[in-house]
């Protein structure tokens, strides 16, 4: 039985997760699409640096081309970050009629709706579910899940570092650039963090969920951001004393066609379910007209669930390849009109 061959463009804290998943759950992933998988070229930075993981020197390549335009890759998963570059990089996967999964928000906030379409238009998948709240299926729960409502808002905490940094700062009472240091070393943070502490990350998260859950074009400028850089030990202690947990909370509401998406450093009263989610786990609630409420919850950052979530994405590009369906996404809106006319 031929293997499906995979390229990998980086091999980070994801990506690593990335083999892993792939070689310890080959049983599992075989017995769903019907061969067997297998990682083939790794884009790297650097080939000569030691890496705790069964990939050789032999697989690994500082050319993107070397990826891209091998015609025994069907699917190429991004995991290298970064947005202008990358963009490119995809383009061409996708010209060159190979699927592809990303984790990359930051791209699919900007570029997302340019890049379904080219999927689209190349017969190809392009999923994209570890971009939003790590390992919780949510952008599959909302198209797929809730595929029959209306959904009429969505709130909830979708990055896992200044969740850290505040459940941190608030229970044991640590200094923000302390427990800032340590998300970075868990791989928590990008690689500059500034995207996290300024809600930069979590605006973006935001707006993929509001595009996806009201079928509505929106852009990042779209959401009003402020980030917890400026919030004090003493704004979290006398909070705390009055009974309120400070959290980073994104909220996408419409109300008729109107859509308010915003991120900003919020006290809940304790009580409140966003309260108790502490660390790098990630909430998110949606309100439906006819389900009501329902909340998603989960490891929201994070090696291994970020990348279940990225090779969950390659067994369904695996299992539409099996079917011959692919290109037509799942997780793609179906765009009603630009938020900006919208609000007009
Ligand atoms: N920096 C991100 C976070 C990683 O902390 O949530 C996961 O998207």
């Amino acid at each position: 039985m031929e293997a499906i061959s995979i390229g990998l463009l980086g091999l980070g804290t994801v990506g690593t997760g990335v083999v892993k998943i792939i070689e310890n759950h080959q049983d599992k992933i075989m017995h769903q699409v019907g061969c067997p998988v297998k990682v083939k070229k790794v884009l790297v930075k650097n080939v000569n640096k030691e890496r705790d993981i069964s990939i050789t020197k032999e697989m690994l390549t500082t050319n993107a081309e070397d990826i891209l335009n091998d015609p025994d890759i069907d699917v190429v998963i991004e995991v290298m970050g970064g947005v202008e570059e990358t963009k490119d990089y995809l383009t061409k996967a996708l010209q060159n009629k190979k699927h592809v999964v990303t984790a990359n928000k930051d791209l699919m906030a900007i570029h997302g709706a340019k890049l379904l379409q080219q999927a689209s238009q190349n017969g190809c998948d392009l999923f994209y579910e570890a971009s939003v709240a790590g390992g919780i299926p949510i952008l599959r729960g909302l198209v797929d899940g809730l595929a029959s409502d209306r959904i009429n808002k969505l709130m909830g905490i979708v990055n896992g570092t200044t969740n850290f940094i505040l459940t941190k700062m608030s229970k044991q009472q640590r200094t923000y650039n302390e427990v800032l240091k340590e998300a970075q070393e868990l791989g928590f943070a990008e690689s500059d963090p500034t995207s996290d502490v300024e809600g930069l990350d979590a605006a973006r998260k935001m707006t993929i969920l509001a595009t996806l859950g009201f079928s509505m074009n929106i852009s990042l400028e779209d959401v009003k951001v402020q980030g917890i850089s400026k919030v004090t030990e003493e704004d979290i202690r006398y909070g705390s004393q009055l009974g309120y947990t400070m959290k980073l909370i994104g909220v996408a509401q419409r109300d008729n066609e109107k859509v308010e998406v915003s991120v900003q450093p919020t006290f809940l009263i304790d009580s409140h379910p966003l309260a108790a989610v502490n660390d790098e786990f990630n909430a998110v609630y949606v309100f439906g007209e006819a389900v009501g409420e329902t909340m998603f919850y989960g490891p929201g950052a994070g090696s291994m669930p970020t990348a279940t979530a990225v090779v969950s994405d390659l067994v369904n590009v695996l299992k539409n390849m099996r079917l011959g369906v692919n290109g037509k996404s799942a997780v793609a809106p179906q765009y009603k009109k630009k938020l900006k006319e919208a609000n007009e």
